[in-house]
């Protein structure tokens, strides 16, 4: 919408009409005081499929391993996501959820149906985690569940009893079932995916039969007390425009949210997607300027739904977004394991900042996905644990949770590379429930340190202190010899220059300011 067009777009609008002087490493930024848009926490949410090594292995592990458990959860693993205060987390699907079927996982484990996963890998699922084992996560996460119900290859009849095993407080089969199963109260699940990718590995649907589907499904999905269901909608992929327009007229308010998924690819070609590590900057720049499509995508799908919805009462919930690379050599290719780079911290910073920049219709997003797959946060090895630099970033960000949204004018200079452009930096910016302003900058170009000259219209502050994510090279990785290549350190490098904040964003790194 025009704010968020006006941040990323303005340096391409100033180019087309002749008037770029920027051969400048220059940036020029205006703050104002003027939103009352909260950027929402769940924006900062996380997505779990049974995928490889992401529920099993991941969170859910053997007996055996020698690390500190719950049953057999992993706790350095949720020690580790609380401290940057993930708010929800998505499960259990991805394709897996519209083949999953809920009354396999629950009960006695060693009495539970074993099956295929036939999407990833084709292993066996041997349903040890299930329902209970995935809300007593969320429970030592301190994170809302977010549970996606199963359209593809399940009933009507099937998603009604899920919803009311969890969340009914009377009487009925259902919840004496869930007693003898330990859990005498309702588990209050608010977040309801109904389907997922319905026009993909979800059931081949087109956007209106799904919207009937929908309209069906979500009939006898009901409410409960303390539990009125947040529903989500399975929505595009990537710029299906169509599928938004079909679903906004058919399924209207019916929902609290429509989904958006889009993975950024480094080479744009999902035969050949690119390696997570050892590449170029010809591949990172490529890699940048795919993933701020997400920009267009957002800002076009918002467009869409501002004609049946100008009030903007339905989220577009992005719940599955990052970047997706060709698996590391030697790994099974249906477990999606890729390592994750400095590369990947400035896709997380940007996304971000795209996501807080169009707060007022973006409500909710997922990363994909949290351990071991895809961009991790988490990537683990047997008992051992390792930070991503994507988890900095969402560290050195949770300060935007639930903060006023603060709306940003931006002139940027260019990333050049090869005679092609993209906008080198991007911003966010949020006020908390303490007055403290936060900043977040992402510099995109590989090479050029930008200084930013900010005017922060109508607020005060004196001070400023920082934070940095950075490396020499963008492809460079933490690993389990070398933890530490990318970890966040302290910022002093921005200053109050006579009420003006002014810093240089060195090259390829992402900043994190607070103004008191
Ligand atoms: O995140 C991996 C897969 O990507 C999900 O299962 C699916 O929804 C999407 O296509």
């Amino acid at each position: 919408m025009r704010r968020t067009k006006l941040t990323f777009l303005l340096p391409l609008l100033i180019t087309g009409l002749g008037l770029k002087s920027f051969g400048q490493s220059t940036a020029s930024i205006t703050i104002t005081n003027d939103s009352k848009d909260t950027i929402s926490r769940h924006i900062y949410g996380q997505f779990a499929e049974h995928l490889g090594r992401g529920i099993y292995g991941g969170f859910w592990v053997d007996p055996s391993l020698p690390v500190k458990k719950q049953d057999r959860i992993r706790l350095d693993v949720v020690a580790a996501l609380k401290k940057i205060k993930i708010p929800t987390l998505r499960w259990p699907g991805g394709c897996f959820a519209d083949e999953y079927h809920w009354r396999d996982g629950i009960g006695d484990r060693s009495q539970r149906p074993k099956m295929i996963n036939t999407n990833w890998g084709g292993v066996v699922e041997d349903n040890s985690f299930g329902t209970h084992e995935f809300l007593e996560l969320c429970k030592l996460l301190e994170c809302e569940p977010y549970v996606s119900g199963n359209v593809g290859s399940g009933t009507v009849q099937e998603m009604s009893n899920w919803v009311e095993y969890l969340n009914f407080d009377g009487q009925s089969p259902l919840t004496a079932l869930r007693t003898k199963n330990g859990h005498p109260k309702p588990f209050n699940v608010r977040f309801w995916g109904v389907g997922n990718e319905s026009w993909g590995c979800g059931g081949s649907m087109t956007a209106e039969h799904y919207s009937d589907e929908y309209r069906r499904y979500a009939t006898f999905a009901k409410d409960y007390n303390n539990a009125r269901l947040k529903k989500i909608a399975c929505g595009p992929s990537d710029q299906d425009y169509n599928w938004t327009e079909t679903c906004m007229k058919n399924i209207g308010n019916r929902m609290w949210g429509l989904s958006l998924h889009y993975y950024t690819i480094p080479t744009g070609n999902w035969g050949n997607k690119g390696a997570a590590t050892g590449f170029g900057e010809k591949e990172y720049f490529n890699t940048m300027k795919n993933t701020l499509f997400m920009e267009e995508l957002v800002t076009k799908h918002s467009a869409i739904m501002d004609k049946y919805d100008p009030n903007k009462k339905v989220a577009l919930v992005v719940d599955e977004w990052g970047i997706w690379t060709n698996v590391e050599p030697g790994t099974n290719p249906g477990f999606l394991f890729q390592q994750n780079s400095l590369r990947d911290a400035l896709i997380a910073g940007t996304n971000l900042n795209i996501f807080n920049n169009h707060c007022d219709r973006v409500k909710m997003a997922a990363l994909a996905q949290c351990i071991n797959v895809l961009q991790a946060l988490i990537i683990t090895d047997k008992e051992k644990m390792l930070l991503t630099p994507t988890y900095y970033v969402f560290d050195m960000y949770k300060v935007h949770q639930n903060a006023q949204y603060l709306p940003i004018k931006l002139n940027t200079p260019d990333y050049e590379f090869e005679g092609k452009k993209l906008p080198a930096v991007n911003v966010s910016a949020s006020k908390d429930a303490a007055g403290k302003i936060h900043i977040t900058l992402v510099n995109l170009d590989a090479k050029k340190d930008i200084q930013v000259n900010t005017e922060l219209k109508g607020m005060n502050w004196k001070n400023v202190t920082g934070q940095i994510l950075t490396s020499a090279n963008v492809a460079d990785i933490n690993t389990f010899e070398k933890p530490n290549t990318l970890i966040i350190k302290g910022f002093n490098g921005a200053h109050n220059n006579e009420g003006k904040l002014a810093l240089k964003v060195p090259a390829k790194s992402i900043v994190a300011l607070e103004l008191y």
